[in-house]
C-alpha cells in the first residue's frame, strides 16, 4: 500500500508521509525555467508534457511521498468557457460569467477543452506507482469557486457587495459547479489519481450561519461521491471556525487544517487522519526554528494519523534547502 493510503485508510500513526501544498511552483529554478519561457499559465497547465515535467520536478529533488497534478482549480471555469487569465503580480482575473451558454455545455465539451490535464494525470500516476507513491488529483469546493466565477478575482477579505443579491442565480451557479466537479473528479481518478483533495481557500469570508447552505452540502455531494469511487478524499476548509463540526457533518477520509488553528485542539477533537498545519512562512526564518515548529506538529501528532504538509501553499519567496532540511527533519523523526 502507499505511504498515503496507510495513514488515510489504514489509520497507521508510524509514519508520516509528506508532501507540500503548491511543491510543483515558483520557488523552484527548474520551474521558474520553463515558466519564463511559458508565459500563459493555463496554456502551460494544458501543455501535457510540461506540466507532467513540472509535477514531477519536486518529486525528483525531494522524493516527496505524493505528487500534485500541476494544474489549477480555476481549469474548472476554463472548461465551462468562463475567460481565466492569471496576471503577474495581481493573481486571477475571470471574464463575465454566462450562466445561459454555460447551461448548454455537456460532459464531451468541457473534457474536450482540458483532457490534456487528464493526460499529464496518466503520465504522472504510471511513474509514481512504480515507486509506490501517490498521486493527488484536486478541485476546487464549490464555495471558492463560486467566488472566483462571481467575484472575477481573488476576493481578498471581501466579496463584491451585492454577491448574494440574487439566491436563485446563485443556486443555478452552485448547482452546474457541482455537477461538473464530479465530471472532473471521475476522469482524475479514471486516469489515475489514487486520492482527491478539496480545496475550500475562502471559508474565511462566511458567517458560521452560511455554512450549511454553502460548505457542508455541496461539499457532502462531492464528498460521498469521491467515497463511491473508492477513492480517499482530504478537504481543506481553510480557516472554517469549527474543524470539528464540518468532520461529523462532511466526514472526509482527512482533513488538512491551517496554520491559525490549535494542533493541540485539533488532536484532541478529531479522531480522523490529520495533514498539514506548518505556516509557510516558517520556511523563511532560519533552519532552528524551522526544526523546532516541525517537531511541534510531529510531537503533537505522535499518536495520530499524521501527514505532514503545511497550513497553506509554499511562498514562491522560499529557498529550497529548506524544505531539503524540512523532509529531513521528518523522515529522521
Ligand atoms: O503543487 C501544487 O500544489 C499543484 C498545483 C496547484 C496550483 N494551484 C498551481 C498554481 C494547486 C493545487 C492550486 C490550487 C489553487 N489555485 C487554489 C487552492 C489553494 C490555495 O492556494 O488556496 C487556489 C485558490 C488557486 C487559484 C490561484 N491560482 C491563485 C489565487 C493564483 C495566483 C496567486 C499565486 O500564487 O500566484 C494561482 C496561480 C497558480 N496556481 C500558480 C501555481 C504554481 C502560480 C502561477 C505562476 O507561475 O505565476
Amino acid at each position: 500500500m502507499t505511504p498515503l493510503h496507510e495513514v488515510i485508510i489504514n489509520n497507521k500513526t508510524t509514519i508520516n508521509p509528506v508532501w507540500i501544498m503548491r511543491q510543483a511552483g515558483r520557488y523552484l529554478p527548474e520551474f521558474r525555467e520553463i515558466r519564463k519561457e511559458n508565459p500563459n499559465f493555463i496554456e502551460l497547465c494544458l501543455n501535457h508534457k510540461l506540466s507532467s515535467e513540472i509535477t514531477l520536478q519536486p518529486i525528483k529533488r525531494f522524493d516527496f511521498d505524493a505528487a500534485i497534478i500541476f494544474s489549477d482549480i480555476l481549469m474548472l471555469p476554463y472548461g465551462l468557457n468562463q475567460k481565466v487569465d492569471f496576471k503577474k503580480n495581481f493573481g486571477p482575473t475571470l471574464g463575465n460569467l454566462d450562466i445561459k451558454s454555460m447551461s448548454k455545455i455537456d460532459e464531451i465539451d468541457f473534457v474536450e477543452k482540458i483532457y490534456p490535464v487528464y493526460k499529464a494525470i496518466k503520465s504522472v500516476s504510471l511513474e509514481m506507482n512504480s515507486k509506490n507513491k501517490n498521486t493527488i488529483g484536486f478541485v476546487g469546493a464549490p464555495w471558492t469557486l463560486l467566488v472566483y466565477m462571481i467575484n472575477q478575482q481573488s476576493p481578498k477579505k471581501n466579496v463584491k457587495k451585492d454577491f448574494f443579491k440574487d439566491d436563485f442565480l446563485i443556486n443555478r451557479i452552485l448547482l452546474l459547479i457541482e455537477k461538473f466537479l464530479k465530471i472532473h473528479i471521475k476522469h482524475q481518478i479514471e486516469n489515475g489519481a489514487n486520492v482527491i483533495q478539496i480545496f475550500d481557500s475562502w471559508v474565511g469570508l462566511l458567517e458560521e450561519r452560511d455554512y450549511p447552505n454553502y460548505i457542508y452540502t455541496p461539499t457532502l455531494n462531492l464528498v460521498d461521491y469521491v467515497k463511491s469511487l473508492n477513492v480517499p478524499v482530504i478537504c481543506f476548509p481553510r480557516e472554517i471556525r469549527n474543524y470539528k463540526e464540518f468532520v461529523e457533518i462532511v466526514k472526509p477520509d482527512a482533513i488538512n487544517i491551517d496554520y491559525n488553528v490549535d494542533p493541540l485542539m485539533i488532536c484532541k477533537n478529531i479522531k480522523i487522519p490529520v495533514q498539514g498545519g506548518l505556516d509557510p512562512k516558517i520556511l523563511l526564518t532560519d533552519k532552528e526554528n524551522l526544526k523546532k515548529e516541525t517537531l511541534k506538529y510531529l510531537n503533537i501528532f505522535k499518536d495520530h494519523p499524521y501527514i505532514f504538509n503545511l497550513g497553506h501553499g509554499i511562498l514562491p519567496e522560499t529557498n529550497p534547502d529548506m524544505v531539503e532540511f524540512l523532509i529531513k527533519t521528518v523522515r529522521d523523526y
